[in-house]
């Protein structure tokens, strides 16, 4: 028996890199067991070396989508994820088209763990609430959040996209990510028992950074050296504690003289720095809390073959709305829209016309892939009226979250959704319709059919098309820019 020790929860490279030797060598995932440092069962463990690949050039292929895969399933919280994993990489090796049989019991799992990954990834994103701590200069706004799997460092870059310029902490049980307006950092969890309500935030908070940034201790190295290992590779000492050092003397002083002397005032001051941020605070909330929603949507029959909700994305108020079918095979696989070979057209036509794609939000008609297996391959089907139906509240809550000035709708199915009636193409492209007073709506093909047309000519005409009605897009995007 042979047992692999990873360095942390979430240590896919540890992973990765046990399962390829073992694989390579030879080694049946009956007789692996996987742990990881500090793991009670570890103390009890013998454990083994794993063996050398017989020869370093030795290697073996496995699908690009299943590193992907496995990449999220690693953040559950299910012990055996490890075992799982490599025994489905172990049978991966001599049956490439394993993913493909979501009847199997170990590609059902891994697909199921990555499922429950990403939504629990939401659900913090769409639930964590921040309290402001301390005072002007030396406040930090610190959440408390229980995640059911170990998805801290997945869930983490979204706040600090999204409260870009305020520090902030989100306290875990399994590990608390800080922000310092320029890096991620992490650290040890909080002792669950120390759960706090939201009253007792600002206590356990510093009892916290009494123990974790005790300035009494604020020799860098001495304070690595206090933290498990498995932290280190988060802790890049300038990011993380620079900052804390700076001004921890200050804070905590700060932070004790507020306790004591005026607790309602500071109650009070809880929103003034948000005040400023409302409005896209309040766009992204409601995009968020729409993206948790329609995770768990079930309105037609579309969620059950698929791997996840594909859900927009782009600022919480893009001037401008891009509108598809319905996610493909690459998107229901990343969870997010036009990042396949439709993408890529996509992203290549907006290029062209002066589009900035991280200045416009991307979204579908339908919001589950539909597909039919066929060997290797899952056909992309075109989706119903009643799917088209179904699925239309979710663009509806995007559209009326965003407000955007200008929909583009790609296609028949995006012009179907977005005009609430079948609308020819041909007829209708190129040329601006009111939707209401404040939203105008633009048709235009959608970029997969590019890709499906047979001769060279003909692609770069209809190319040449596509981006001459996104100029129009353009122009619009110009506009509004000009006006904000
Ligand atoms: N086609 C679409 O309509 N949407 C996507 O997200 C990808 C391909
Ligand atoms: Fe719901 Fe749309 Fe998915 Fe159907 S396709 S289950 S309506 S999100």
């Amino acid at each position: 028996m042979i047992t692999i020790v990873l360095k942390h929860e979430t240590d896919f490279d540890g992973w990765r890199q046990a399962a390829r030797t073992l694989a390579l060598g030879g080694v049946k995932p009956i007789d692996v067991t996987w742990s990881v440092e500090g793991d009670e069962e570890q103390l009890f463990a013998t454990t083994g070396m794993a063996p050398q690949p017989r020869s370093s050039t030795e290697t073996f292929n496995v699908p690009a989508k299943f590193v992907e895969l496995a990449s999220i399933a690693i953040f559950h919280r299910d012990r055996e994820r490890f075992a799982v994993l490599y025994r489905l990489l172990w049978q991966l090796r001599s049956h490439h088209d394993l993913l493909e049989v979501a009847t199997d019991p170990d590609v059902s799992r891994v697909l199921a763990m990555a499922k429950a990954v990403r939504r629990d990834e939401h659900k913090m994103h769409a639930f964590v609430r921040f309290r402001e701590i301390g005072r002007e200069r030396d406040a930090r706004y610190v959440a408390w959040f229980e995640p059911e799997h170990h998805i801290v460092e997945l869930a983490a870059p979204f706040f600090a996209r999204r409260f870009a310029d305020m520090p902030w902490s989100i306290l875990t049980p399994d590990l608390c990510a800080h922000w310092d307006g320029v890096a991620i950092s992490f650290s040890p969890g909080v002792n669950k028992a120390e759960a706090p309500t939201s009253d007792r935030l600002e206590e356990t908070w510093r009892r916290y950074y009494a123990a974790i940034f005790n300035p009494a201790r604020l020799k860098v190295k001495a304070m690595s050296a206090e933290m498990p290992r498995k932290y280190w590779r988060n802790l890049p000492e300038a990011s993380m504690i620079k900052p804390l050092i700076a001004g921890a003397a200050r804070a905590t002083n700060a932070m004790i003289a507020e306790a004591a002397t005026e607790p309602a005032k500071a109650q009070k001051r809880l929103e003034e720095p948000m005040r400023g941020k409302t409005k896209t605070i309040a766009a992204t909330d409601e995009l968020e809390t729409l993206r948790e929603e329609a995770a768990a949507c079930r309105a037609c029959p579309l969620w059950k073959d698929a791997t996840q909700t594909v859900f927009g994305e782009g600022p919480p108020h893009a001037p401008i709305m891009l509108v598809g079918e319905q996610p493909g095979d690459k998107e229901d696989l990343a969870g997010k829209p036009f990042v396949g070979p439709a993408g890529q057209m996509l992203d290549r036509a907006l290029e062209d016309a002066g589009i900035d794609r991280g200045k416009v939000y991307v979204t579908n008609a339908v919001k589950h892939f539909k597909f039919v297996p066929r060997g290797k391959i899952r056909l992309h089907q075109k989706p119903s009226t009643s799917e088209i139906k179904a699925c239309r509240q979710w663009y509806e809550r995007e559209q009326a979250a965003i407000k955007p000035v200008l929909v583009v709708a790609m296609g028949a199915t995006a012009a179907q959704s977005v005009l609430g009636k079948i609308t020819p193409i041909n007829k209708n492209r190129g040329h601006l319709i009111d939707l209401d007073d404040e939203t105008k709506a633009l048709v235009t093909v959608h970029p997969s059919y590019l890709l499906r047309l047979p001769d060279a000519e003909a692609k770069a005409r209809e190319y040449q098309h596509f981006v001459s009605d996104l100029r129009i897009a353009a122009a619009e995007l110009r506009q509004a820019a000009d006006v904000a």
